[in-house]
């Protein structure tokens, strides 16, 4: 009998969309179904609980500041879908990194994004030039964007729909292969 356990891939999925109806909440959480099997995706529920980024109080114990850290940290990868306001970043999400800034959890972490809007450049632009600088890995063929339609609003309509459902598995399997690949070339 062979006891040898096999490694489940762990990814962190953030939102950057705090709306309940969140189209960029329900790609991830079609993502989630649509994981293969040794791939575990669970969705970070916490944007919202973490306290206005301060530089003092980086050292200081905040629970919800600790439990993002240690959320990324044991996250072989962590997959971004975020929406465009006023072509920026939404400022919670902007806030969850720069928690993470000092502490380094996203250092040379393998990052995928997803824009569920094709308008949405200036956003996706600044996101990556800040996972740039906190010198994060983004993994470009697996980030991709998926245009939702307005009755495409939770994840079972996405799932049902058979062309996004395949970009969307065929991004997390290269995003598992790219975090392989780059766990394998790390000396
Ligand atoms: C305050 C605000 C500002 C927005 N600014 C932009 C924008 O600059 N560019 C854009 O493409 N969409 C913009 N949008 C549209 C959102 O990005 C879009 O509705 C997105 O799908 C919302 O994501 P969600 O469904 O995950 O909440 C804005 C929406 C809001 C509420």
């Amino acid at each position: 009998m062979c006891d040898e356990k096999i490694k489940v891939i762990q990814i962190l999925a953030i939102s950057g969309s705090l709306r309940a109806a969140s189209s960029n909440t329900a790609l991830l959480r079609a993502a989630i179904s649509l994981a293969s099997q040794g791939v575990e995706i669970t969705l970070y529920n916490g944007l919202g609980d973490l306290p206005h980024f301060n530089p003092d109080l980086e050292r200081t114990e905040i629970p919800s500041v600790k439990d993002i850290r240690t959320q990324l940290q044991i996250s072989d990868g962590v997959l971004i879908s975020s929406p465009e306001y006023a072509h920026g970043i939404p400022g919670v999400l902007k806030n969850a990194l720069d928690w993470v800034v000092g502490s380094g959890e996203l250092y040379r972490k393998p990052v995928a994004l997803i824009n569920a809007s094709s308008r949405g450049i200036h956003a996706q632009a600044s996101l990556r030039e800040i996972l740039r600088t906190m010198d994060a890995h983004i993994i470009n063929e697996a980030s991709i964007t998926i245009p939702l339609s307005s009755n495409q609003i939770d994840e079972t309509d996405i799932i049902s729909d058979s062309k996004i459902s395949s970009a969307l598995h065929n991004s997390i399997v290269t995003f598992v292969s790219a975090i392989g690949t780059f766990r394998a070339e790390i000396p």
